[in-house]
């Protein structure tokens, strides 16, 4: 059983991209790292690969857009820790690159909203009891996205573009309704990072993109709450 001794991290989406490297650097910190992945098998690879390397992983099965599976998987957790530290919302799709919101598909916007946006919501629904059992703070991050801001948005990827605006209000709300817990929720902007979704010619290595989030779960103020961050400073949501 992992107890208030340790500190204890759960990430989404943590077998590939940004999130597996967020979870490589909080095990790197000495946190225990609950991977929670929608495919098993992917799963299993993230946690044995971090295992060892002699940090503490552990896998999670879990699939945003399936409410049961979130439910079954904080149950899971709970038999195995009894407190969460940090949450990363990390997992998300990004499907429609090169649409135009005049004749975007209304279940493609739907699909993304689901992973985006409401996965999130629950996630941090279903955990909230265990985030509040946290003796040191507890910290939430949503990895959002540059093309959330509404600041500067025109027409990329209108779905997801969207999803990612509503996250960042998303990220508001917890942060104002979790304050009196010493919750502190804030929204993160990896900028263009080289994975499966960024593309091998963006200008970030995945070391640069986790480099925010990792310092938002680990030594920003606890203060800092309600906030969007790119590149450790507050950014325009
Ligand atoms: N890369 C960039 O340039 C960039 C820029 C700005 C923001 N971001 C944000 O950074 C975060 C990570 O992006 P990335 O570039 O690492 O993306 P990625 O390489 O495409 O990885 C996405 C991860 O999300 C998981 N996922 C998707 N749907 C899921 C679901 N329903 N349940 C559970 N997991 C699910 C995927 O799992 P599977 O392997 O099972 O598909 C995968 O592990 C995202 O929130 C993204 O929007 C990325």
């Amino acid at each position: 059983m992992i107890t208030q001794h340790d500190k204890v991290a759960l990430i989404t989406g943590a077998n590939r991209g940004i999130g597996k490297e967020i979870a490589r650097q909080l095990c790197q910190r000495g946190y225990a790292v609950f991977v929670a992945v929608r495919d098993i098998h992917k799963g299993r690879e993230t946690v044995e690969e971090l295992c060892d390397q002699g940090y503490e992983a552990i896998y999670l099965e879990l699939d945003v857009t399936d409410p049961v599976s979130i439910r079954q998987a904080c149950g899971t957790f709970s038999q195995k820790a009894d407190h969460l530290d940090v949450l990363v919302n990390n997992a998300a799709i990004l499907e429609d690159q090169g649409q135009d919101i005049t004749t975007l598909n209304t279940e493609m916007l739907e699909r993304t909203m689901k992973t985006n946006v409401f996965g999130p919501v629950l996630v941090i629904q279903d955990f909230l009891e265990q985030l509040k059992k946290s003796t040191i703070g507890a910290r939430i991050i949503n990895v959002s996205s540059e093309a959330g801001s509404i600041t500067d948005m025109e027409t990329f990827a209108p779905a997801y573009s969207i999803s990612k605006a509503a996250l960042n209000a998303t990220t508001k709300q917890f942060a104002g309704a979790l304050r009196k817990h010493n919750i502190a929720v804030n929204a993160v902007d990896p900028g263009q990072t080289q994975t499966d979704m960024g593309g091998t010619n963006a200008p970030r290595s995945v070391e640069e993109g986790a480099e925010t989030v990792v310092w938002l779960a680990t030594e920003a103020d606890l203060n800092e709450s309600g906030k969007f961050w790119r590149d450790k400073q507050e950014t325009v949501w």
